[in-house]
């Protein structure tokens, strides 16, 4: 491991949480199916775990929001760069997220998909950075609160590297 690296979540704790996770998720939709939307790319590795977590009934759609260039900070600038395949409307739709930091990216997308009449809508994030916040935004399952650290790793980058790190690392 590159030595401007410090693991803050294993593997194992991420894994453990997110089986917590699924218990609460499939609490709430015992119907199914539950939409699960992933935002492209970050929350690629946290969508695959996710729903293997959940006993409901699931299906896997993804979603492209630009807002961040190659930095570290938000660029305060959303645009949606790749639209869902479906139609959500009448459906129980979760918007699975790596991080919320600002919360511009999730403010932008809930009102966008709202739009679209979907029978509820919900945000589940793996991190959640709440000092950061610029846009309030309600996410109903968190895996994680952690401090103002920039975190690689399990689908997030710096600058598209580290997101196949297995564990979540600070980037020093
Ligand atoms: P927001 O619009 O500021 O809430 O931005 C959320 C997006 O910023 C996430 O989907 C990530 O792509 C990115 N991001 C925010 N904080 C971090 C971090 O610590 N590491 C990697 N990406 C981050
Ligand atoms: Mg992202």
């Amino acid at each position: 491991m590159p030595a401007n690296l410090r693991v803050f979540l294993t593997a194992q704790q991420i894994h453990d949480r997110i089986q917590e996770l699924g218990t609460e998720i499939d609490a709430d939709y015992p119907e199914g199916p539950v939409y699960l939307i992933g935002i492209l790319k970050g929350a690629c590795i946290f969508l695959a775990d996710l729903a293997r977590a959940l006993k409901t009934a699931a299906r896997i759609e993804f979603i492209g929001i630009s807002s961040y260039g190659r930095g570290k900070t938000t660029s305060g600038q959303v645009k949606l760069t790749k639209d869902l395949d479906v139609s959500i409307e009448g459906h129980d739709v979760l918007i699975v997220e790596d991080i919320v930091d600002s919360g511009v990216t999730l403010t932008y997308l809930m009102q966008v998909l709202a739009q679209r009449r979907p029978k509820s809508l919900r945000i589940a994030t793996l991190l959640d950075k709440p000092e950061r916040r610029l846009r309030p935004v309600e996410v109903a399952y968190v895996g994680f609160r952690i401090p103002d650290e920039f975190v690689v790793g399990y689908g997030l980058d710096y600058a598209e590297d580290y997101r196949n790190l297995k564990d979540i690392c600070i980037l020093g």
